[in-house]
């Protein structure tokens, strides 16, 4: 399938799922107000691959994160779609395999990984529904 709806309603602020898009791996991941903030205010000078967060969300809709799963590095799935998994230092994602860091927005702050975890195309159907692709 090249395009596929997702239901968000059944995901938890804080918790996010791996859905596979095209044979890939995708998280949808459901931020809180202080992950927000975190990814708001993070300094552009600090950024391996400098994004804004608000270039990485829809306006209105940014509680909701829709990234690639798939490690920038190697291709490793990074740890944080469970609330118990390790997020690492900045919150997002941790990769295991060789330690990359990703912040609540989804993009690179430390480790090998050379970019930010990118954003497929996606739209909101509703307030609960997104179609990837
Ligand atoms: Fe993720 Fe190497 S594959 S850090």
């Amino acid at each position: 399938l090249s395009e596929l709806e997702v239901d968000l309603a059944p995901i938890a602020a804080g918790q996010a799922i791996i859905v596979s898009w095209r044979g890939s791996p995708v998280f949808v991941r459901h931020r809180t107000a202080t992950e927000i903030k975190e990814a708001e205010s993070a300094p552009m000078a600090d950024l391996k691959d400098p994004q804004t967060d608000e270039a990485r969300v829809k306006k209105g809709h940014e509680e909701w994160l829709i990234v690639s799963a798939v490690c920038t590095h190697l291709g490793c799935i990074p740890l944080g779609a469970k609330p118990t998994d390790p997020r690492g230092e900045f919150g997002g994602w941790f990769c295991p395999c060789h330690g990359s860091q990703y912040d609540t927005s989804g993009r690179i702050r430390k480790g090998p990984a050379p970019a930010n975890l990118p954003v497929p195309p996606y739209a909101f159907l509703n307030d609960t529904k997104i179609k990837i692709g």
